[in-house]
């Protein structure tokens, strides 16, 4: 018999949004008359706005006559659409950056799993707790770790302990680390990084010669001028980082699928003997084998959101989560509630009522509000005592869950 990846076997129960899911569905099931609101899963609740809906239209029209008729893609993506995101999305911001070290995607969650592929697995990685679960996951399956102790804590990562003390601030690793995963707007805690303290980070990885995957897949709901979009802002970034972003929340791309990774032509890394060698080059290789690109429509939906009238409709969707975001955070705030986030970012982490656990406040949540949330616990060990309210949904929902958890929590 063929033998299995056992590394997977050493992953802890679900993946935590399945998970969510299948209590959900355990609730509804036996509560079929139960208005339950959903801020679990930060998944988008509004539609595609009309200049990127035109956009994906003429795509798919395309598709309809020989003529404009498109097939395999390139598998880095269109040059059209890497044009665009160096001009819009990365030019205003002073980062000047090719269209070859941009790279179209389905996505970032794919994209942050994909790049474990070009690393050795010798390399020392540092994650924050509570993280994004896929960058801790995805290096158990690659298999860079040991198995996980009592608290969760695989043998062979570095985790950044990010709590109330620290301001959710991950600490520069007292070890020497080769890779660092940074999520700026943060998921789950929403808190974002300064200058300041990214510029830390950049001369930590260019001290130890390290590289930082910075994903910033929540960059456009940043409200705060001071706060960076992109890691290329610091001095020196592009020797040492590759960035990931998304439409999936910027644009309500959950299900369209789209996204982009740069990995800028001077990120150098070493062979097994001591020679230089590029990552973007070892990048495109791998995406040549093994992507065939993004749809065309997607593409052609995606060069739209940075158009002027596709981008200043988005900026309404995100302004009104960001109008969530603060119904959310100052409701419960006023209630009595410790909430933190909501402000650079579309998600609210507060502290359980109650000194409660995290599945324990999520089932009483559930239970008695109908409400649904992600249990801090879920992002790492440190995320225990707190929960992740996500501010994708419909406004009604949001101000009906915050007075639900206020009647019941409130002071
Ligand atoms: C989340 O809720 O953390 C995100 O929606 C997950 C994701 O983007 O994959």
């Amino acid at each position: 018999m063929a033998r299995i990846n056992d590394n997977y076997l050493k992953l802890q129960a679900g993946y935590l949004f399945p998970e969510i899911s299948r209590r959900v569905k355990a609730f509804t099931d036996a509560n079929p008359d139960a208005k339950v609101i959903r801020l679990g899963i930060g998944d988008v609740t509004r539609p595609l706005v009309p200049a990127v809906l035109k956009a994906f239209h003429e795509g798919v029209d395309d598709l309809a006559k020989g003529e404009t008729f498109h097939g395999y893609g390139p598998e880095q993506g269109y040059s059209w659409l890497a044009e665009v995101v160096a001009e819009k999305a990365y030019k205003p911001l002073g980062v000047e950056l090719k269209t070859s070290e941009i790279f179209i995607s389905d996505g970032s969650k794919c994209d942050s799993a994909n790049l474990l592929d070009i690393f050795d697995l010798g390399n020392k990685v540092a994650i924050g707790d509570p993280v994004y679960p896929v960058y801790n996951d995805t290096n158990v399956m690659i298999g860079r770790t040991g198995k996980a102790n009592e608290k969760g804590y695989y043998e062979g990562i570095v985790y950044m302990p990010c709590t109330e003390e620290n301001n959710f601030t991950p600490e520069l690793p007292k070890e020497k680390v080769d890779i660092i995963y940074l999520c700026s707007p943060n998921n789950p805690t929403g808190t974002a990084a300064s200058k300041e303290e990214l510029k830390q980070w950049v001369d930590y990885a260019r001290a130890n010669d390290a590289i930082i995957f910075f994903d910033a897949a929540y960059e456009a709901f940043i409200t705060q001028a001071d706060i960076p979009h992109s890691i290329y802002e610091i001095e020196g970034a592009k020797e040492c980082a590759i960035e990931i972003r998304s439409f999936s929340k910027t644009a309500g791309f959950t299900g369209v699928r789209c996204g982009f990774i740069v990995v800028p032509e001077a990120l150098m890394g070493t062979t097994e003997t001591g020679e230089r060698y590029s990552f973007n080059k070892l990048w495109s290789r791998r995406t040549s084998t093994k992507f065939n690109g993004a749809s065309y429509p997607v593409q052609k939906a995606a060069a739209a959101v940075y158009s002027d009238e596709g981008w200043a409709q988005v900026q309404e969707v995100i302004d009104y989560y960001m109008e969530n975001a603060r119904i959310i955070r100052e409701g419960l705030t006023e209630a009595g509630i410790t909430c933190y986030g909501g402000v650079n970012a579309p998600y609210i982490w507060l502290k359980t009522p109650e000194g409660m656990s995290s599945w324990d406040f999520f089932d009483k949540l559930l239970n008695e509000c109908f409400v649904v949330g992600t249990p801090g616990s879920g992002f790492g060990p440190s995320g225990e005592g707190y929960f992740r309210l996500s501010a994708f949904g419909d406004r009604e929902n949001v101000e009906t869950a915050v007075s639900r958890i206020r009647e019941k929590w409130g002071k």
